[in-house]
C-alpha cells in the first residue's frame, strides 16, 4: 500500500523519515474559466502568477534524487500529478516538464479543463505517452449551455467545442484519456447524465469520472443520494460506458490529526509547499517555499510536525484524502495489521 511505509513511521516502527508518495505540481495560477466552485478561486485572485519552466526542471531533478540527498529513508514518489492552482496547460511548455518528470522515472497525471491540451499532445513524444498514467478532463456538463454557466469560459467565446476537440486529439494520439464531472444540481438529471456518457461515446475517451463537488460558502458535499447512483447506472448501462462514482469524502472521519500530511505536498505555481489539497494559500499548511528552499530539507523537519500536530482535521472540510486518513488511522489503532506479509 502506498502508505504502509508511513504507517510504519506513525506507530513507531521505523524513525526513518518517509518520501512522499504522491507530489501535486501546479504549473499555474493564471486559469481562462471561472467555474462558479472552484475551490482555488481565492488563492488565485492573491497569487495571479506562472512558474517559470527551468524551476520546474530542477524541481523534478531534485523529487527524482531524494533518495542521494536524503539516505536514510523509506519510501519512494510514485507519482507526479500536474494540477492547479489554474489552468495547467495554460503553461506554454507543459509538455516537455511533463516528459522530464517521465525521463526522470516518475508517472505523470494531469488534471485539466482540456482547453490548451494540444501543447501535451504536441509536447509529449510518442514513446512517453504510456507513462502517463491518466488525463482527467473536468466537463462537469456535455450541454454547451449548462457547461457555460457552470465553467463561464473567460475567453471570447466559450471553450466547450475546443475542448471536445482537444479530448478527441488527445484519445487518438494514444492518451488515456477520463471525462470528468463534479455532480451538483445543475448537472445531475437524466438529460444532463445522457449527454455526458454519449461524450465519452463519442470522443473515445476511457470513463466518465464523477463525483460531488463542495459548496465553497457551506462546506457541504453535494448528497448522492441513492436514486442518483440507480438513475447513473442506468445510464451508463444504455451507453455502455465504463464510470467511476469515488465517494471517499463522504465517510466519516476516524481521525484527528492528518496523516496524509507527510504523502502528499503541493507545490503551488507561486512556490508555496502546502501539506493539505484543500488549504492552498492557507498559512497553517504552508511548509516553505520549493523556489527558493529544498523541500527534502524541511519534510518531517521541525515546522512539518509542528503543522500536523497542531491541525485538528475536525474543523476540516469534506477532502479527497479521507480515504486514505482513514486507512493509515486503522493502522495505528491496530498496528498488528503491519505484521502481515502477503505473497
Ligand atoms: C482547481 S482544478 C485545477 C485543474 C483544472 N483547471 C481543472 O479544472 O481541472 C483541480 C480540481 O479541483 C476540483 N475542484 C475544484 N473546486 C472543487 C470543489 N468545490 N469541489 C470539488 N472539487 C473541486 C476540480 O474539479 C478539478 O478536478
Ligand atoms: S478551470 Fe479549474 S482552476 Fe479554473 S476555475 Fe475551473 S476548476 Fe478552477
Ligand atoms: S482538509 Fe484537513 S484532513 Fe483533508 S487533507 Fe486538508 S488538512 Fe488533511
Amino acid at each position: 500500500m502506498p502508505y504502509t511505509d508511513l504507517s510504519l513511521r506513525l506507530t513507531g516502527r521505523t524513525n526513518l523519515p518517509v518520501l512522499p508518495n504522491h507530489v501535486d505540481i501546479d504549473l499555474t495560477n493564471v486559469c481562462n474559466q471561472d467555474c462558479f466552485y472552484c475551490n482555488s478561486a481565492d488563492f488565485r485572485a492573491k497569487n495571479l502568477v506562472t512558474g517559470r519552466t527551468n524551476q520546474y526542471l530542477n524541481l523534478l531533478d531534485q523529487l527524482a534524487n531524494w533518495r542521494q540527498h536524503t539516505p536514510q529513508s523509506i519510501g519512494s514518489i510514485r507519482n507526479i500529478n500536474f494540477t492547479g492552482g489554474g489552468e495547467p496547460t495554460v503553461h506554454k511548455h507543459i509538455g516537455p516538464i511533463m516528459a522530464h518528470a517521465i525521463d526522470k522515472g516518475f508517472q505523470v497525471t494531469l488534471i485539466s479543463n482540456g482547453s490548451k491540451l494540444h501543447r501535451v499532445v504536441e509536447g509529449i513524444p510518442k514513446d512517453k505517452i504510456q507513462s502517463v498514467a491518466w488525463i482527467g478532463i473536468d466537463i462537469d456538463s456535455a450541454n454547451p449551455e449548462t457547461y457555460e454557466s457552470i465553467r463561464r469560459s473567460l475567453t471570447r467565446d466559450t471553450l466547450y467545442h475546443t475542448v471536445v476537440k482537444n479530448i478527441k486529439l488527445a484519445v487518438d494520439a494514444g492518451f488515456r484519456v477520463d471525462i470528468k464531472g463534479l455532480l451538483m444540481p445543475q448537472n445531475t438529471n437524466e438529460h444532463e447524465l445522457n449527454a455526458l456518457f454519449e461524450m465519452v461515446s463519442y470522443t473515445g475517451a476511457r470513463q466518465l469520472h464523477i463525483r460531488p463537488y463542495v459548496d465553497m460558502d457551506t462546506n457541504k458535499l453535494f448528497e448522492v443520494t441513492e436514486s442518483l447512483k440507480k438513475l447513473i447506472q442506468t445510464v451508463a448501462q444504455k451507453h455502455n460506458v465504463k464510470y467511476r462514482l469515488p465517494l471517499g469524502r463522504e465517510t466519516g472521519r476516524t481521525y484527528s490529526k492528518c496523516h496524509q500530511m507527510f504523502l502528499y505536498p503541493i507545490l503551488a505555481a507561486n512556490g508555496d509547499i502546502c501539506v493539505c489539497c484543500e488549504g492552498r494559500g492557507q498559512k497553517k499548511f504552508l511548509l516553505g517555499n520549493w523556489k527558493n528552499q529544498d523541500i527534502r530539507d524541511l519534510w518531517w523537519g521541525e515546522k512539518h510536525l509542528e503543522i500536523y500536530n497542531s491541525v485538528n482535521t475536525h474543523l476540516c472540510p469534506p477532502c479527497k484524502p479521507n480515504k486514505i486518513n482513514n486507512l493509515i488511522q486503522e493502522d495505528i489503532d491496530d498496528p498488528s495489521k503491519l505484521e502481515r506479509v502477503v505473497m
